[in-house]
């Protein structure tokens, strides 16, 4: 409609995956109740440059504000501690930066993820066993905090040993080559822990070629609904367990507008995680698809309402010819 966009907005996300698009479509749909703002999405496939340029973009092309998803800490400070003191406020969402320059943090705490985790591992191994973790991209906050969280649970259990932590970048493939290796290396394994269910069904996959996959036990995190994510993997046995990463895109909307017309915000969104295992991920897998059963017909709504205005305005146009004419 030929309402006036008041606002742009300038989404920079470090990965193309199902759990950034997943944000991404929140985002979009929490737009549709703010026809005021535009939102722009970029995505830099894991690459620090590729972001930097990509912000930098966003910030030639004048956004009124910035979300971004920072890939690595240190590389990614510098161009967005550049665009707050030009005065652009800046949402960083699920990851961070090494500096206090920026609006506002929209995200779950990993920390706390990687220690519940830990007391997981702890107890489904009975306090005794051989943990082997696939790490995220380490220069990612996320990562570092899983891996510190997870480190100082098993402090309490000196039979529980982290006998390899190898980093796969967040990414399945790599972690299927990363874990291969390690099959092939380490005799014994009770429990892998992957940083997310991605890598963990790359694990998984490296220790079927193997026969191995009944050895062990594999526990993720991001808890994605729909067909092979994490709930799935859980409900199918593949994964031991997952713990919720929620993508929160709605908040960071809200956030957004919120800033852009002054009105109260918080500086820190603390979006919570949960347990998902055995117990839970049916009931969890029904009611995720009746959600997406409700936000298929919300988008046929808008749609509609799209189709209908459309009508209206080209009526109006009708009308206003026979009139003059
Ligand atoms: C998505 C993702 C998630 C993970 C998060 C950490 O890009 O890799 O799987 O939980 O980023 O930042």
């Amino acid at each position: 409609s030929g309402q006036q966009r008041r606002y742009v907005i300038g989404v920079s996300q470090c990965s193309d995956d199902e759990w950034r698009e997943q944000m991404n479509r929140e985002i979009t749909r929490e737009a549709l109740f703010y026809p005021e703002a535009e939102v722009v999405f970029r995505s830099a496939g894991d690459d620090n440059k590729r972001q930097i340029h990509d912000i930098e973009l966003l910030m030639r092309n004048k956004v009124d504000l910035l979300v971004v998803s920072p890939n690595e800490a240190d590389a990614i400070t510098p161009v967005i501690e550049k665009a707050y003191s030009k005065g652009i406020p800046v949402i960083l969402v699920d990851r961070k930066i090494h500096s206090n320059q920026y609006t506002a943090y929209i995200g779950a705490d990993n920390y706390a993820i990687g220690y519940n985790v830990g007391e997981y591992i702890a107890s489904r191994l009975q306090g005794k066993g051989r943990v082997v973790e696939v790490t995220g991209l380490r220069g990612s906050t996320p990562a570092a905090e899983r891996h510190r969280g997870m480190t100082d649970a098993l402090r309490e259990y000196p039979d529980i040993r982290v006998t390899a932590s190898v980093d796969a970048g967040w990414r399945r493939d790599r972690a299927r080559l990363v874990f291969d290796s390690l099959l092939t290396h380490a005799p014994e394994i009770d429990m892998v822990f992957a940083h997310n269910d991605r890598m963990a069904a790359g694990a998984y996959e490296a220790a079927v070629k193997y026969g191995r996959e009944k050895e062990m036990l594999f526990v993720g995190i991001d808890a994605l609904a729909g067909e092979g994510y994490g709930v799935e993997q859980v409900a199918s046995g593949q994964l031991d367990a997952t713990f919720i990463y929620p993508t929160g895109g709605d908040r960071v909307m809200q956030t957004a507008m919120a800033i852009l017309t002054g009105k109260p915000y918080e500086h820190d969104v603390a979006l919570s995680s949960a347990l998902v295992n055995k117990g839970n991920a049916r009931v969890m897998r029904m009611q995720t698809g009746q959600i997406r059963q409700l936000d298929e017909k919300i988008d046929m709504l808008d749609k509609r309402i799209n189709h209908f205005l459309t009508r209206y305005a080209s009526q109006r146009v009708l009308l206003y010819t026979c009139v003059v004419m």
